[in-house]
């Protein structure tokens, strides 16, 4: 089972507490939208996922494929299956995309077998084009140092190619969809379709319902002041569109109006 499960969880950041007790499953093959406005603790879950030494886990427990992972490093959750998709990526100059791919696509391989040699140059090679085709990528890209000069959107298909390449079993998307043209969302909304499937779970971080009319969510959560208030289908998205979040916040604290 490599259900991720999210179990009240709290979490500082530089002393401040910014979760207040998140709770949340996310089953293989599952995909969840979490939405909520600016400054709810979304990307702070997604760091806090990731293990980023800047978020403090005060109380709670995040489950992995049967293990709490708190304690575990960045790499060590990578190399279980957990992919983060930034919502701002870092630029990595020096390293070109397809040697960070093949660098990454080794480690995890290596901790599955410790004797492996390494994906072969051909078999990489033929990896790389097949999912840059999918992303409609020029394939120059591959030589490019990481995210150095991408536009916001190339930044958005590099990560779906990440993903595509790494194949993870649980990805965390953080808007994905800021910065995409309309063409640039549809292709890479197709993109994560495809890797859509029972071996994936998917929690994706958006603002707004159109990159959800590409990929229907299961469920749809919205945070508010570091906690997940509500969750429902797709037409929650559709409801937030049309009403905002004020009844929401009425919701969750009665004094606040
Ligand atoms: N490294 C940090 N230092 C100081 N404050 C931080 C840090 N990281 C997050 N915060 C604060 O935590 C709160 C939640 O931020 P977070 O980035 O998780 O929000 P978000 O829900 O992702 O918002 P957005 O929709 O704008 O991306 C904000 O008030 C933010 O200023
Ligand atoms: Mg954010």
């Amino acid at each position: 089972m490599s259900d991720l499960e999210i179990r009240n969880l709290h979490v500082n950041v530089n002393n401040r507490e910014i979760l207040k007790g998140v709770n949340l499953i996310v089953r293989r093959g599952e995909v969840h939208a979490l939405m909520g406005p600016n400054g709810t603790g979304k990307s702070t879950l997604s760091y806090t996922l990731m293990g980023h030494p800047g978020y403090e886990v005060t109380e709670g427990e995040v489950w992995f494929k049967g293990q709490n992972i708190i304690e575990l490093e960045p790499d060590q959750r990578a190399h279980l299956g957990l992919f983060l998709a930034f919502q701002y990526p870092v630029v990595i100059p020096g390293v070109s995309l397809a040697n960070f791919l093949r660098t990454a696509i080794n480690s995890r391989r290596k901790v599955e077998n410790p004797d492996d040699k390494g994906i072969a140059i051909p078999e990489f090679r033929r990896l790389m084009k097949e999912k840059m085709d999918v992303l409609q990528m020029d394939h120059a890209f591959a030589g490019r140092y990481l995210n150095d000069g991408f536009s916001g959107g190339e930044k958005k298909r590099a990560e779906v190619l990440q993903m595509a390449v790494l194949k993870p079993e649980m990805a965390i998307m953080d808007e994905t969809d800021s910065g995409l043209d309309i063409d640039a969302l549809r292709i890479v909304s197709e993109g994560v379709n495809t890797l859509r499937g029972p071996d994936l779970g998917v929690l994706l971080i958006t603002h707004y319902h159109r990159m959800l009319n590409y990929i229907k969510p299961d469920y749809v959560h919205i945070m508010l002041g570091g906690r997940i208030v509500e969750t429902g289908g797709s037409e929650l998205a559709m409801h937030l569109e049309e009403q905002g979040y004020d009844w929401l916040r009425e919701k969750a604290d009665p004094l606040s109006i």
